[in-house]
């Protein structure tokens, strides 16, 4: 299992999931060696959960991190969990086209470009 594999898995295990006990881990790598994790966090108001794709992009980019290379994914389900469309977007916007690797406890995982997953992205090359 790759470091960021392995990162996503263990940041899985701080999700706030009591509404959908649906546990995600993410990790995002810079070029510079660091990663920042995520895990989903939920809220009583449903709406306001965050996946955690996104608090993970959003913790590096608070952090000052901007030149990512990899994404990683994890989660307990047979069929590999790929990033929801709303973070498909917001990983297009910090991190464009690289790879995300989907994996899950028993050890599966799968690696596909961000442009397989979010086909014709809109962004910043539109406005
Ligand atoms: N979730 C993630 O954190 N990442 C994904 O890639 C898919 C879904 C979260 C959102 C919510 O807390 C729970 O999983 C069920 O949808």
């Amino acid at each position: 299992m790759s470091e960021l594999v392995a990162a996503a898995r263990a940041a899985r295990e701080h999700a706030h999931a009591p509404y959908s006990k649906f546990r995600v881990g993410a990790a995002l790598a810079c070029a510079d060696g660091r990663v920042f994790t995520g895990c989903n966090v939920e809220n009583a108001t449903y709406g306001l959960s965050v996946c955690s794709e996104r608090v993970a992009v959003l913790k590096a980019v608070s952090e000052g991190a901007r030149d990512f290379v990899a994404v990683a994914v994890c989660a307990d389900t047979e069929t590999l969990t790929p990033p929801c469309g709303a973070c498909r977007q917001i990983l297009w916007e910090f991190c464009g086209d690289v790879p995300v690797t989907m994996s899950n406890l028993a050890g599966k995982q799968e690696t596909v470009q961000l442009s397989t997953l979010f086909p014709r992205a809109f962004d910043d090359s539109f406005l």
